[in-house]
This record gives C-alpha cells, structure tokens and sequence, in this order.
C-alpha cells in the first residue's frame, strides 16, 4: 500500500506538532471546516433530488439571483463555527456586514472569510462548484473581531483552502508549510490524504483558462496575450489549449494539478474584474505560491495587494509561473497606453 491512511484530523494534528505557530485552535477551525465541507457535500450531492435548487427570490450585496444553496452553505458554515471559540469574526460573500461571534459564545483570535459556495451559476448543470475559506489573525486590540481584522492584505493569511464538490468531493489547505489535498470517502465520512504536498508541474500543461466571450470588452494587452496564447497572431508554434468550467474552484484545482493558467481579467465595463480579492483570489494566491506558482492582478502579486473593503473586486492570473509571469509582461503595454 503507497500513501498511508491519514485523516485530516491526524494531518492537521501532526502540522501541529511540528510547527508550534499552528496552535489547537488552528487545528479546531479547520477541523470545523472539513465538517461543514461535509453538510454542504450531502446537500450539493442530493440537490438534483432535494427541490433547494432554483433562486430564492432574493438578491445578493452584489445584485445575483441567490441560489438557495447558496445561502444554505453560508449558513451551514457560519452554524458549525460560530461556537468554536477560536474565532473574532466571520466575513461571507454572502453577507454585506462582516459577521461578529454572537455574544453567547467565546470569541478567538482567528478570522475566517469565506465564499461558501463558488459556481453558484453551475449548481443545476451538475458541473463542480465549490468553497473557499481564508483565514487571518485577529489585529485589533478588542475581545471581540471587527470588520478591520477581515480587511487584511493575502500576505497575512495564516491558513486558506478549498472544497471542490465534483466527481468526488476533495479538501486541499495549506497553511504556509505546502498544498495538501484530501479525497472525502463518503462511506466513512472521513476526508483521506490523496495529494501530499501538491505541486504545480513543471513544465505545466499548456492550458489557458478564461472567458472569451469578454474578448470585445478586454485591453489591447490582454487581447494581445491571448492571442499568442492560442497562435492567433502567428506567435507561437504550440498554442495552448482552452478549458473553462465557469467555476472558479474547478478550474484552479485543474490549474493546480495540471499547470498552465486561469485568467479573470478586468475590462472595460468592469476595471476591476468580477473575483473578490479577501475570499476568493487571495487564498488561491496563497495555495498557487505554497504549489511554486504564483498570482498576479495581471501588475503586482495579488498577495501584496492592500484591500480597502470587504468585497472588493480584483482583477486575477494565477497558475503556472511562467505564465503569469508572461501576462504581466503583455499587459505592461496597456500601462505605456494609459501613461500616454
Ligand atoms: P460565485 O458563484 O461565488 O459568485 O463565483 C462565480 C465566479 C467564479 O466561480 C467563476 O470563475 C466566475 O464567476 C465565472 O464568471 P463568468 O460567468 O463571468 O465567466
Ligand atoms: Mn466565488
Ligand atoms: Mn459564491
């Protein structure tokens, strides 16, 4: 037998032991998190099944129809660690306000920004969706998180991972010390060590991943690179191939395991793209450099970014260092445009 059996329970256990920064209370929020991966992987499995599909009627902060699942998995996520006594504050896509520990229970020292249900548009087609968590430690002085503690730059990140809830449902985390990844065995409710120490390969596949349907909308710069991308100027002998699932957490995960680069460029009706920069683009950041990749807003790294509100949007290349490294130099003529 290869890999031994190893829980995320026991993963997280022995990360603990060998870096003492990671206390109990980094191992409990993440626990925490696997178990509510665990509710929302049920739930997503069985959504063709249960009537929780179609909108709520509802509006989110940013105008989308709610799918119903989507508010479900905020609340679910919210419900399993809002009492674990280890955390300040919560922050959710779905939620305008940041979200403080109700007053009948402990508050910690962690933060934990979340986008409980990323793909929201792919639910009903059956395609991965997935979740995605960020985790920061509290920088104010109170006993109590504020919305400053959530509005921290990726650089700070004590913790990020995702859950993608595909053919099979998988965790993958890391807290600065590698990428692991972990396959949940439904029979016996345990998430299992699949992916040690994930790494993007290197060379990457040739795969480039973004929507082109915004093609009319995007800088010359970006136009430019994708087009050498795919030899549409004549530029490049082995053009890559395109793969877009329309879920962010799908096509990081390919982008992770195969290499090659997803893109969410801003364009010119939306400058800043449509990713959130606190809990969607900085913990894939965290997790494509920790794998030897990087991520870019397409100028400077998206971990260096300062973020000024909560659901701020970002513009996001990530994936394959090479690639990113080659949008930033196409994009740097869009600069040279605007500096004219
Ligand atoms: P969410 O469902 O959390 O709002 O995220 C959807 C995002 C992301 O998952 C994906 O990469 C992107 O929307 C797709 O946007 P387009 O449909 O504009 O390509
Ligand atoms: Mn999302
Ligand atoms: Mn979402």
């Amino acid at each position: 037998m290869g890999t031994p059996i190893v829980t995320i329970s026991r993963h997280i256990i022995d990360m603990e032991r060998q870096f003492p920064e990671a206390t109990g209370a980094f191992s409990a929020i993440l626990q925490d998190i696997a178990f509510a991966a665990k509710l929302i992987a049920r739930e997503v499995n069985m959504a063709g099944l249960v009537d929780i599909l179609g909108g709520t009627d509802e509006r989110n902060i940013h105008g989308e129809e709610v799918q119903k699942l989507d508010a479900w998995a905020h609340d679910v996520i919210f419900k399993a660690l809002d009492h674990c006594g280890h955390l300040a504050c919560m922050a959710s896509e779905e939620s305008e306000e940041f979200l403080p520990i109700p007053d009948k229970f402990r508050a910690g020292k962690y933060v934990l920004l979340y986008d409980p249900l990323d793909g929201s548009s792919n639910i009903e087609a059956n395609i991965s969706i997935g979740t995605i968590f960020s985790i920061h430690r509290k920088i104010t002085e109170g006993e109590r998180g504020t919305e400053q503690d959530c509005i921290q730059p990726g650089r700070d990140q004590v913790a990020a991972g995702y859950v993608v809830y595909g053919s099979s449902t998988m965790l993958v985390y890391t807290t600065g010390h590698g990428v692991h990844g972990f396959t949940l065995d439904p029979s016996i409710g345990e998430f299992l060590l699949s992916h040690p120490d994930m790494k993007i390969p290197k060379p990457g596949q040739r795969i480039y991943s973004v929507n082109e349907g915004y093609y009319s909308k995007w800088t010359s710069g970006q136009r430019a690179f994708v087009d050498h991308l795919k030899n549409a100027d004549g530029s490049n002998p082995k053009p890559f191939s395109l793969r877009y699932t329309g879920s962010l957490v799908a096509d990081f995960h390919r982008t992770l395991l195969y290499g090659g680069l997803f893109m969410y460029p801003g364009d010119s009706k939306h400058a800043e793209g449509k990713l959130r920069l606190l809990y969607e683009a900085a913990p894939l950041a965290f997790m494509a450099e920790q794998a030897g990749g990087r991520a870019s807003t397409g100028e400077v790294d998206i971990r260096d970014v300062m973020p000024v509100s909560l659901h701020q949007r970002i513009p996001l290349y990530i994936g394959s260092k090479d690639c990113v490294d080659l949008a930033e130099e196409y994009l740097k003529q869009d600069v040279l445009i605007e500096a004219k």
